[in-house]
């Protein structure tokens, strides 16, 4: 079974990014992980990253469209984006959300996710292991 893996803005620049936070993958090598492990649960893992909030609704609606299931990490967006929100509403397969990092264990900001509520469930603070679990998730709820 195909899945969709969302992955949002500035997450193509784990290179640069805070290594305590992020830890110290690159994107790619965070891609190969994600495909990987992907295989191991029986999925055949799409992963896609846009800085582009219009360009995640349009997976979105993709996934609504095709009923696929998705993992989503939408990084920043995951705080504010009402429209993200609207879109994962319409996928009607599991969704889960990921963070690389705990973020309720970080700025307030960070606290408040618009996106949980539409959500399966949400993984976080496990680095790329949180894609991981979120398979093996996802797998029990396809079953
Ligand atoms: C993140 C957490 C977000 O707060 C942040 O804006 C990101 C990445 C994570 O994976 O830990 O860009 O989603």
């Amino acid at each position: 079974m195909k899945v969709l893996v969302i992955n949002g803005p500035n997450l193509a620049r784990l290179d640069i990014r805070d290594s305590s936070i992020y830890g110290d993958m690159t994107y790619q090598q965070l891609v190969g992980h994600i495909e990987t492990s992907a295989k191991t649960q029986g999925f055949q893992a799409d992963v896609r990253q846009s800085d582009d909030e219009a360009t995640i609704i349009g997976w979105l609606h993709e996934a609504a469209d095709k009923k696929l299931p998705v993992i989503i990490n939408p990084a920043a967006f995951t705080h504010y984006s009402y429209a993200i929100r609207d879109a994962a509403e319409l996928v009607k397969s599991p969704l889960i959300e990921v963070h690389l990092s705990n973020p309720l264990s970080r700025e307030e900001f960070r606290h408040t996710s618009v996106i949980s509520g539409v959500a399966n469930g949400t993984i976080g603070g496990f680095g790329p292991n949180s894609y991981v679990l979120a398979l093996i998730a996802l797998k029990a709820l396809t079953a």
